[in-house]
């Protein structure tokens, strides 16, 4: 692309995700006029008509429809965001790629490794650009710990711990969306929060080997809530009970590959959907043989580290995140005055949009979204068959080795 090159977007699906990835192209020229990139929101696609109306009248796109197909064969539309529910993820993911449009694409991609790999292979078929949902590796505290950990600064990854705890579903009369029925959405938590758990783990450590793992499901029945109304973060009280059709809690044991930068290491990861206390504490702990980081999304302007193992003064550290970390002094100038969850799909934006300009390949891609789908299949398998899973090898985590 040259400067001020203007790039056509498509939205399918105009959700919660679908507006944020609105805002986040909108966000790209003045965020980063750098890049000389405009994009211009051509039309989006909702099956909802209040939601297709709202995008046109609110954020903005030129045109709405009911019609995703309107989308992909739209000849202005050069990108495509694809935020529908997951079951749509791998029809509409081959889709885009046969219509020769690069997409930017929510996690988790389909229902499962299988659907994922089947939008891998046709859009390694098509040689188009795909980035994924994966927003956690953007914050700048992450990026800086990424940094500590590839410079030596922890010494030998020993162990690491994830706890990716949600509050959205606690309340036992929260509501029963698309996200709680196995033909809709696949896997439960595991999909929804443990797919960016262990993204962030393969981002920063590398590839994990093999896990061992179990599921749980705390409350079975919930209030039916209709597709494209509301969000699931909604108490339905008194509404007609369905049935929950996967895991609220999953846990797993894992260890790293052998070619995986923390290789020799384990760790314990674990996500649930209906925890009570933590909102949206999304937290990593990583120790080495010479100092330890701990992260949480709820604090996600500050980390903690410690580094060294002597001297009355040692243990951890708050460390606020600033300019000099990742893509944050595009967004302050200076420390304590924070970003957001928004933020981060600005940073998400820009990564894709030059991966589709083919100026720097930082986005997470589909082979990323392959990886942490297989784990988390394993992770079912595991649980059902009580055994540990060793993992293929796979091309994603190729971030991991940048
Ligand atoms: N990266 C993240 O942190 C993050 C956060 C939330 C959701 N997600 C992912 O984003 C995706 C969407 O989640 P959401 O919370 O925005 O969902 P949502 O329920 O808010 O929105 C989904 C939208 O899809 C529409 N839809 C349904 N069928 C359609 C069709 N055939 N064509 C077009 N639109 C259709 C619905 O009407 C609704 O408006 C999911 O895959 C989810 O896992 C990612």
């Amino acid at each position: 692309m040259t400067k001020n090159t203007v790039v056509g977007v498509g939205l399918i699906s105009v959700g919660w995700m679908g507006k944020v990835h609105s805002r986040a192209y909108q966000a790209i020229p003045v965020v980063y006029p750098e890049l000389g990139i405009t994009p211009r929101l051509v039309i989006a696609a909702d099956t909802e008509p209040s939601r297709a109306d709202y995008a046109r009248d609110v954020l903005g796109y030129e045109q709405g429809t009911l019609d995703y197909h309107e989308v992909l064969a739209h000849p202005d539309v050069d990108v495509v965001s694809i935020c529908a529910p997951n079951f749509l993820h791998a029809e509409i993911g081959i889709a885009a790629a046969k219509a020769g449009k690069a997409f930017w694409i929510e996690k988790p991609v389909g229902r499962g490794v299988e659907e994922t790999r089947s939008v891998e292979a046709a859009a390694d078929a098509a040689g188009v650009a795909s980035s994924i949902g994966f927003n956690y590796r953007h914050a700048p505290a992450i990026e800086q710990i990424k940094s500590l950990i590839a410079d030596g600064s922890l010494g030998r990854i020993t162990n690491v711990r994830g706890t990716f705890f949600a509050d959205y579903s606690s309340e036992p009369n929260g509501a029963l969306s698309w996200r709680f029925n196995r033909s809709l959405a696949g896997s439960g938590v595991l999909g929804d929060l443990m797919g960016h758990l262990v993204d962030l783990i393969h981002y920063l450590g590398g590839p994990i080997g093999s896990i061992s793992a179990l599921t749980s499901t705390i409350h079975t029945k919930r209030p039916i809530q209709q597709m494209g109304t509301g969000t699931h973060f909604d108490v339905i009280e008194g509404g007609e009970l369905g049935d929950v059709e996967n895991e609220d809690y999953a846990a797993m044991l894992f260890r790293f590959a052998d070619s995986a930068i923390a290789a020799g290491a384990v760790g314990t990861l674990e996500a649930s959907r209906v925890a009570v206390g933590p909102r949206a504490s999304y937290n990593i702990e990583i120790y080495g043989t010479e100092g330890s980081v701990m992260w949480d999304f709820e604090r996600m302007n500050e980390f903690q580290v410690a580094i060294g193992r002597t001297g009355d003064l040692r243990g951890y550290k708050r460390v606020m995140a600033g300019p000099s970390f990742g893509d944050f002094a595009h967004f302050q100038p200076g420390s304590g005055t924070g970003m957001g969850f928004d933020d981060l799909k600005v940073v998400e934006a820009r990564k894709f949009l030059e991966a589709v300009a083919g100026t720097a390949h930082l986005n997470s891609n589909i082979h990323d979204a392959v990886a942490a789908a297989a784990v988390c299949d394993a992770a079912e398998q595991s649980a059902e068959s009580g055994q540990w899973v060793t993992l293929p090898a796979v091309l994603g985590v190729t971030a991991a080795l940048r």
